[in-house]
């Protein structure tokens, strides 16, 4: 099934496991449980090993990002200025842990070194969006905000899909 990426390796190498794991993720964004199978049959490696290996180096993902990607800085400016609650705050706000996606897959909360603007700290970021001076109690408002515009986008494609479904 994922001939195309295997194509580039030699079968039964371990040594190209990470290699296999970093194009998978390149393209599906994360590392689906079939495409993790498919690896160990290619490697002849028992599959547990695979998770031993993708859990182990951060970089890799065992779930698909949620729409609205959620940076909590926990560099050392933002640390200082309270960054902890934030997190705090923010993983009740939204009922996950850092590192993981929301059941609705509309939010994934992640924290990260200093993102540069340390004057405004504590600072998050979600998409491209900086929300700087965060008091934790602006939380459910800023999360809010971009629930009812996936809201109001799901709601136009609806209409969208319905017009063009009377058209034909
Ligand atoms: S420490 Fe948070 S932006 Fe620099």
């Amino acid at each position: 099934m994922h001939d195309h990426i295997f194509n580039n390796y030699t079968a039964k190498d371990r040594g190209n496991l990470i290699g296999l794991l970093q194009d998978v993720q390149e393209i599906y964004g994360y590392l689906p449980e079939i495409a993790m199978q498919d690896i160990a049959d290619f490697l002849d490696m028992p599959l547990s090993g695979i998770y031993g290996v993708a859990t182990f180096y951060n970089q890799f993902r065992l779930t698909p990002l949620g729409k609205n990607i959620i940076r909590v800085c926990r560099g050392t400016a933002c640390h200082v200025k309270g960054s902890n609650d934030v997190l705090t705050a923010l993983e009740i706000e939204l009922g996950v842990n850092a590192g993981e996606t929301t059941r609705d897959k509309l939010f994934t909360l992640e924290t990260v070194a200093c993102i540069g603007a340390c004057s405004i700290a504590p600072v998050i970021n979600i998409n491209e969006e900086y929300y700087g001076r965060l008091a934790v109690k602006e939380i459910p408002k800023i999360i809010n905000k971009y629930k009812r515009e996936a809201k109001a986008l799901e709601k136009s494609t609806q209409e969208s899909e319905n017009k063009n479904a009377s058209v034909k």
